[in-house]
C-alpha cells in the first residue's frame, strides 16, 4: 500500500506508517504541498493520502488518484475533503475527532481572556516602553468570570468549552445547537436559545461549528450588530463562518468590544483591517497545537490507515468507502 502523508506530522506517527509491512510511505516536503500541481502528481500514486487541512481533497485529485482508497484527515474538521465526490468514488474518508477537544477548549478560553483582558495590547504597550507609572484606569477591560458565554455548535469542543466557564469561571451557559443537551442543562445549568437570543444576551460568543454551507457567512453585519457592545466574539472552529469585513468593521466602530480569532477566512492571509485593529486577538490557527495534541491526532490519522490495511474498521470514519476500489 502507498502511502502519501502531504507534510510533515509527528514523526512517531511517521514511524508506525513506515514500520507497517507491505507499505511503502513518501512525505512531501514541508511547502512542497502548497504546490496544487507536486501534489497531484503525488496522489496518482498513492493508494492511502494522510492529509492536512491545507490541502484541497477534491474530484480533480481523485481523478488523478485512481488508486486512491482513503483520505484520512489530521484534524476534526474536513471542509478541505469533497465529501460528495469521494462519496461517489468509493473512497474513505476519516477524520481526528475527540483527542483535541481539551486543547482546542484550553485555547478558546485563552482568547476569550486574552482578548476581554485586552493581554496581547497590554503586552505590546509594555514592550513599547510606555509603562511609566501603573493607573487606575489603564488597560481596563471586560469582567469574564460570572459573565454569560453563548456557545454556538455544542458539540464535544462546545461542551469542553462550557465546562471550563462554567464550572471554572462560574459564567452562566447559553447554546445553539439543533440537538438538545438536558445532560449540560442538569450538570451545568446551560440554557438552549436561537441564535438571535443568545446574541443578545451574550457577555461572549464562542463559535464551535463545522463549515458547511449552512455556517458559511453565519456571523455577519446583522449578527455582529445583535451583540452586545461590551461583548467579545471567539472563533477557533473555521474563519469562513465570520465575515470578517463585516468584524473588522464591527470592531473598529465599536460595535463590540473584542474578538479572539483563531483561524480567517482566506488563511493563511489575514484581512488588512484586522491586523491594524488592538481590539483583534489574531494567533494562526494554533487551537491543537499542543505537543501531546498533535501527536495524538497523527496517530489517529495513522490508526485509520493501518486498520485499512489490515482490513480492519478504520476508528473514526466520515465517509465509509468501498472494501476495495
Ligand atoms: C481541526 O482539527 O479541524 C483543526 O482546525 C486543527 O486542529
Amino acid at each position: 500500500m502507498k502511502v502519501l502523508v502531504t507534510r510533515p506530522i509527528p514523526e512517531p506517527a511517521v514511524e508506525r506508517l513506515r514500520a507497517e509491512p507491505a507499505t511503502e510511505t513518501r512525505m512531501l516536503e514541508e511547502g512542497a504541498a502548497l504546490d496544487r500541481a507536486a501534489l497531484l502528481d503525488a496522489a496518482s500514486e498513492a493508494d492511502v493520502i494522510v492529509a492536512l487541512l491545507t490541502e484541497r481533497m477534491d474530484a480533480e485529485l481523485f481523478d488523478r488518484a485512481s488508486s486512491l482508497r482513503m483520505v484520512a484527515n489530521m484534524a476534526v474538521g474536513f471542509d478541505n475533503v469533497d465529501i460528495a465526490a469521494a462519496e461517489a468514488r468509493g473512497i474513505w474518508v476519516t477524520n481526528t475527532p475527540g483527542v483535541l477537544d481539551g486543547a482546542t477548549a484550553d485555547l478558546a478560553l485563552a482568547l476569550l481572556l486574552a482578548a476581554a483582558r485586552r493581554l496581547p495590547e497590554a503586552e505590546r504597550f509594555l514592550r513599547a516602553g510606555r509603562y511609566r507609572r501603573w493607573g487606575p484606569m489603564l488597560l481596563t477591560g471586560q469582567e469574564v468570570h460570572g459573565r454569560t458565554l453563548g456557545i454556538l455548535g455544542m458539540g464535544r469542543i462546545g461542551e469542553a468549552v462550557a465546562r471550563r466557564a462554567g464550572l471554572g469561571f462560574g459564567m452562566e451557559i447559553l447554546y445553539w445547537d439543533e440537538r438538545e443537551r438536558p445532560d449540560l442543562e442538569r450538570e451545568l445549568g446551560a440554557r438552549r436559545t436561537d441564535l438571535d437570543g443568545l446574541l443578545g444576551a451574550a457577555d461572549f460568543v464562542s463559535i464551535h461549528l463545522p463549515l458547511t454551507e449552512g455556517t458559511t457567512g453565519l456571523i455577519g453585519a446583522d449578527e455582529l450588530a445583535r451583540m452586545k457592545p461590551t461583548a467579545v466574539l471567539v472563533n477557533t472552529a473555521r474563519g469562513p463562518i465570520v465575515d470578517e469585513e463585516a468584524l473588522a468593521a464591527a470592531l473598529r466602530s465599536g460595535v463590540i468590544w473584542a474578538a479572539g480569532l483563531d483561524v480567517f477566512e482566506r488563511e493563511p492571509e489575514i484581512h488588512p483591517d484586522l491586523l491594524d485593529l488592538d481590539n483583534a486577538v489574531l494567533l494562526p490557527h494554533i487551537a491543537s497545537a499542543s505537543i501531546p495534541t498533535r501527536l495524538a491526532m497523527a496517530q489517529l490519522a495513522v490508526d485509520n490507515v493501518l486498520a485499512l490495511h489490515r482490513g480492519e474498521d478504520p476508528p473514526t470514519p466520515v465517509v465509509r468507502g468501498a472494501s476495495r476500489r
